[in-house]
């Protein structure tokens, strides 16, 4: 019986209404983590002056919220109170850009993205890792077969497969195109999407391919 009232009020909803509250539902963050192989094996190139070389490793890219209202203020921005930087952080946040530090892209990531993401400086930076190790890629690939090669092409789909095997949720998946410019996509990054209260993954909603062609590169770093 409440059932069928609780259903009957929501057919009488305007549709207004049920559009707005269905969004607070797409209130997501990305965890974007970008494989150096790909970065790297482009016309612009990869630098790590102040990390060194990192490990044939997923990186972290950033943690995006999506679609939350960001109240930013002075105070949230700074970055010169930047805490320690972490070994952690150095090994599995590592900048691979010729223009930034590793200091400069933290500091634009936290002041970009982490003073929306509801967590202060030191939780926008210890749950990203935290989740990151949580859903290794670098671990889940290779288990599926998909390993860092410059010969090998891998199906797109079997990326998907093997990712959400393993983490039980879409992806979305953003490819890149090598030096050389050709055709063929490369795994450049992952986009894991997480539950606004951070408590579970959730499926990434559409488009889940960004510039991936059917068969990839997976290439070696
Ligand atoms: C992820 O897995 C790789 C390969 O097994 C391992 O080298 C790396 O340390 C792992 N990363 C984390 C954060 O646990």
């Amino acid at each position: 019986m409440t059932k069928l009232l609780l259903s009957a009020a929501l057919a009488l909803l305007p549709p207004l209404l049920a559009a707005s509250s269905s969004s607070e539902d797409f209130d997501y963050y990305y965890l974007v983590q970008q494989w150096p192989g790909a970065y790297c094996g482009t016309k612009q190139g990869c630098c790590f002056p102040d990390t060194g070389k990192p490990a044939e490793d997923f990186g972290i890219h950033g943690l995006w919220p999506q679609y939350t209202v960001c109240r930013r203020d002075a105070s949230d921005a700074a970055a010169a109170d930047f805490d320690i930087v972490s070994a952690t952080r150095k090994r599995d946040w590592p900048s691979l850009s010729c223009k930034n530090t590793a200091m400069d892209f933290w500091s634009h990531e936290w002041e970009k993205h982490g003073t929306c993401s509801g967590f202060d400086q030191h939780g926008y930076f210890q749950q990203s890792l935290a989740r990151k190790a949580r859903h290794n890629l670098t671990a889940i690939l290779p288990c599926a077969g998909i390993v860092p090669s410059d010969g090998a092409t891998y199906h797109l789909s079997s990326v998907r497969d093997a990712i959400r095997e393993a983490t039980g949720f879409e992806v979305t998946v953003e490819c890149n195109r090598g030096a050389s410019g050709r055709r063929v996509g490369q795994l450049y990054q992952v986009y894991l999407c997480v539950a606004r209260d951070w408590s579970v993954l959730i499926n990434c909603p559409e488009p889940v391919n960004r510039q991936c062609t059917d068969k990839i590169k997976f290439p070696a770093f």
